[in-house]
Parts: structure tokens; sequence; C-alpha cells
């Protein structure tokens, strides 16, 4: 029988993050370093958000952030939990626009949105400091029409 729970994909669960969770977030904070302020408040931003919608609600817009802990990188992870934030967003949550924003020089999450069909919109020019130079920050978006059409979905 086919699982119908809406928050799990074929290996991840979709949840809102708990009080045990602390280590986990203390993981994720000290493979980027930031302050204590910081790490709280991305830690409240999560609590708040699993499929955050701002203030686009009006426009059906919405826009997406992924971190995943580096031993888990690189096993295909990314691409699902972004494969199911995406059906949620057009199948229930009724957005019109998924946009994620990234560092030019951030490959693995440039190769990733490109391969899975988010179209590169334009660039924030050098917006970021890294590594002794200015790089982009760079606009992909998916529109729920192209999305219908990579699920093939009303064809
Ligand atoms: C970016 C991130 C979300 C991607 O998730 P992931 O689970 O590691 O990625 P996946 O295993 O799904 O692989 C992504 C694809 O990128 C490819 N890839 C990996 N490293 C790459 C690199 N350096 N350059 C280009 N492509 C690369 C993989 O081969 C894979 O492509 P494929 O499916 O065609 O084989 C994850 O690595 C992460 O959280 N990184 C740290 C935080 C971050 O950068 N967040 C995104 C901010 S916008």
């Amino acid at each position: 029988m086919a699982d119908t729970d809406p928050f799990r994909s074929k290996r991840l669960l979709y949840r809102l993050a708990e009080p045990d969770d602390d280590a986990f977030f203390r993981t994720l904070k000290s493979e980027r370093p930031a302050s204590k302020q910081d790490a709280e408040l991305f830690h409240k931003a999560v609590e708040n958000a699993l499929l955050g919608v701002e203030d686009h609600v009006h426009h059906r817009s919405t826009e997406i952030g992924i971190g995943i802990i580096k031993a888990w990188q690189g096993q295909g992870y990314g691409g699902e939990a972004i494969d199911w934030v995406l059906d949620w967003a057009f199948e229930k949550a009724g957005m019109h626009r998924v946009e994620v924003n990234v560092m030019e020089y951030n490959e693995r999450a440039v190769h990733l949105y490109r391969s899975m069909g988010f179209i590169e919109e334009g660039s924030s020019r050098k917006a970021w400091w890294h590594a002794g130079r200015w790089w982009d920050e760079v606009r992909f978006a998916m529109l729920e029409e192209v999305w219908k059409k990579l699920r093939k979905i009303g064809h």
C-alpha cells in the first residue's frame, strides 16, 4: 500500500523543530560559525516555519532555504527534500512561485537547483564577500506551471 503520510517522502520525515533538536541545531551552526544570537534567531525561525510563507501571501509566492549537516550531504537528501517542499507548496499551500537564493560559489546548490528545473532569474551583483573576493547572489525560482510540466500534471 502506498504511504499516504503527507509529511513523509521516500526517506525523510518533515516536522516542526522540537526542544530535543538543540544538539542538531548546534551541529548545523558549528559548521557555519555564527554568534549565539544568530543561532538563536535561526532556531526561532525554523521553529516558526515548516514551509514559511512570509509577506508574499497575496502573490502566492514564497522563498525557501535548506541546510543539511555535512555528514548527510551528497546523498540525494537535498533533492528529495526540495521535491517534497515543491509538491507541498503547489499542491497543498496554493503557492504559485517558490524562490531560492544562493551564493554563486555554492556550486553544489546551484547545480542542484538547475538540475531540478529551477530557472535562474537574476543576481545581486557582488553581494557577498567570501574567500577574499566578491560573489553574486543568484536568484532561482520554480513556477507552478513549470512544476506541473515536470511532474506531468494535466498532460
Ligand atoms: C546544497 C545542499 C542543500 C544540497 O543537498 P545534498 O543532499 O547535499 O545534494 P544532493 O545529494 O541532492 O546532490 C545535489 C547534486 O549536486 C551535485 N553536486 C555535488 N557536489 C557538487 C559540486 N561541487 N558542484 C556541482 N555539483 C555538485 C550532485 O552530484 C548532485 O547532482 P546529481 O543529482 O546530478 O548527481 C546541501 O549540500 C547543503 O545543505 N549544503 C550546505 C548548506 C547550503 O549550501 N544550503 C543551500 C543554501 S542556498
